[in-house]
């Protein structure tokens, strides 16, 4: 494993524990002709990091879209989506307060931006720095601290086009992370990634939980999720399927069940792994 990352405190959105990070109430939400969600409703602490599981097409992308305010309800008489207590978010802002990391962001990522802009980006929640984009000097010196923690000083001049996937995503966590924000947002963050960068990645998940940042992370691999994930929300078909601790929401027989097919599964440590019957 790699030495311990010094990371930066996170800028907490609300000092009040109870607002949540996100409210849904009965939120019915169309993508194209597909009406994805119906009636859907879930709430998320803002001080549990939370594993989001479900097969493809149940609706784990969408409702980070949702949390992210890239997509909207259909509009009720009451508020639907509330993220940190309000209706209405600066989105803006809202970027800032929510580091989102998904293999999506990596694909549309302008390939020739340079290591460092890509994490400058970040302050801007723009896919690559324009003409007028101007950095003080404390944001200068932020954007040297992220990639120095990171271990990643040696990209900051490569375009991000030409570094493998594995680089590229450690320039987008640092893009996130460069706002101190408190929430992490990560869609499958390992894939693509060998296994010596998934397990550097974990271990650097597990860091920012400690440090006081919450994790949504949606996954379908069972492996990555971090001891510190205290909490399981499973989607199927648009509902949420199953929600609770996730010592007892990860089981064999549940498993089992929400992605039918058998399903052995290995505890180590913490960690969890599903395995072929
Ligand atoms: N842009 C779109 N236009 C129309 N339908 C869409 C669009 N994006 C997603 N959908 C539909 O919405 C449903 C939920 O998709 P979503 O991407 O949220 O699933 P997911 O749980 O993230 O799946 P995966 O595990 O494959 O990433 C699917 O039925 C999908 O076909
Ligand atoms: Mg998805």
């Amino acid at each position: 494993m790699p030495e311990p990352l010094q990371v930066s405190t996170p800028v907490v959105s609300d000092p009040k524990a109870s607002t949540p990070l996100i409210e849904i109430t009965g939120a019915t939400v169309c993508r194209g002709d597909n009406r994805v969600f119906d009636d859907f409703s879930l709430t998320l602490s803002q001080h549990e990091s939370v594993a989001i599981l479900g097969p493809n097409g149940a609706g784990k992308t969408t409702l980070l879209k949702l949390l992210m305010r890239e997509i909207y309800p259909l509009w009720r008489e009451y508020p639907v989506v509330r993220i940190l207590g309000k209706e209405r978010n600066d989105i803006w802002e809202l970027r800032r307060q929510l580091g989102i990391i998904s293999a999506d962001l990596q694909e549309i990522y302008s390939p020739e931006a340079l290591g460092r802009q890509v994490v400058f980006s970040g302050f801007f929640s723009s896919v690559g720095i324009w003409g007028h984009h101007r950095l003080t000097q404390d944001q200068h010196e932020q954007v040297q601290t992220v990639l120095a923690r990171l271990d990643i000083e040696d990209l900051a001049g490569r375009p991000f086009g030409e570094l493998s996937s594995g680089q590229q995503r450690r320039l987008l966590l640092g893009r996130a992370l460069v706002n101190a924000p408190a929430h992490l947002i990560l869609d499958e963050p390992t894939s693509g990634l060998d296994l010596a960068a998934t397990f550097q990645y974990l271990q650097t998940m597990r860091q920012l939980i400690r440090s006081g940042h919450t994790l949504v992370l949606v996954t379908h691999h069972i492996h990555e999720i971090p001891p510190e994930v205290t909490r399981v929300v499973m989607l199927n078909q648009g509902c949420v399927w199953a929600d609770g601790p996730k010592s007892e929401m990860l089981s064999e027989a549940r498993l089992s069940t929400l992605y039918g097919v058998k399903v052995r599964l290995v505890e180590s440590a913490g960690w969890y792994q599903a395995l072929p019957v």
